[in-house]
């Protein structure tokens, strides 16, 4: 059974004396948002690389045999494109428990993509360090798309969550060579 961070979040960065948050999605929450937002805008922050290390045993894998989904890794000259959203407190309940598998969230500074690039924002991260029980690390691209093609969990099969991801960020006109390389093995295993 892998740590649960719901109790973690909640306890560590109490939101409720706000009206409103901003939450910046690298994964699955560019492309699938689940729950009510006020608005959302493509953003940026700097010192994080986005990475296919973490383990997932709820979504896209099971305990027994874990999926590869998304993370940050700590690279202070790399910056990541993601898409932010502004919330309201209480979408925290469900956020939590929907990255409840290793992720801690994180207050962190974005820049905005679209026209007032110049202004940033405070707003949080979920970020599954290399502490948490489901953290798989590094491996080759060759190697992470083998295992996303064999795998599934409660969400659907891995493979729609590289694919989604990566489409979803060529419409950013995000470059990211780590995602874009698995995503070629990916097709090349999967023969599409
Ligand atoms: C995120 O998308 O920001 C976190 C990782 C995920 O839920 O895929």
């Amino acid at each position: 059974m892998s740590h649960n961070t719901i109790a973690e979040n909640q306890k560590r960065l109490p939101l409720d004396h706000l009206e409103s948050v901003w939450l910046f999605g690298y994964g699955s929450l560019i492309y699938k948002a689940d729950f009510p937002y006020l608005q959302r805008r493509p953003a940026r922050i700097h010192g994080w690389q986005r990475r296919f290390w973490q383990g997932s045993h709820d979504h896209r894998g099971t305990p027994e045999k874990p999926g590869r989904v998304a993370t940050l890794i700590e690279a202070p000259q790399a910056s990541c494109v993601g898409m932010a959203y502004e919330v309201t407190p209480d979408v925290f309940t469900h956020l939590d428990h929907r990255e409840k598998n290793g992720y801690l969230r994180f207050f962190t500074t974005f820049e905005w993509l679209d026209h007032q690039a110049d202004q940033q924002v405070e707003g949080l991260v979920y970020v599954a360090g290399p502490d948490n029980e489901a953290f798989l690390g590094a491996a080759n691209e060759a190697d992470i798309a083998a295992h996303i093609a064999r795998s599934e969990g409660p969400s659907g099969p891995n493979p729609d969550y590289l694919l989604n991801l990566a489409e979803a960020l060529r419409q950013l006109d995000a470059d990211d060579p780590h995602v874009f390389a698995i995503e070629t093995e990916l097709l090349r295993i999967l023969k599409r």
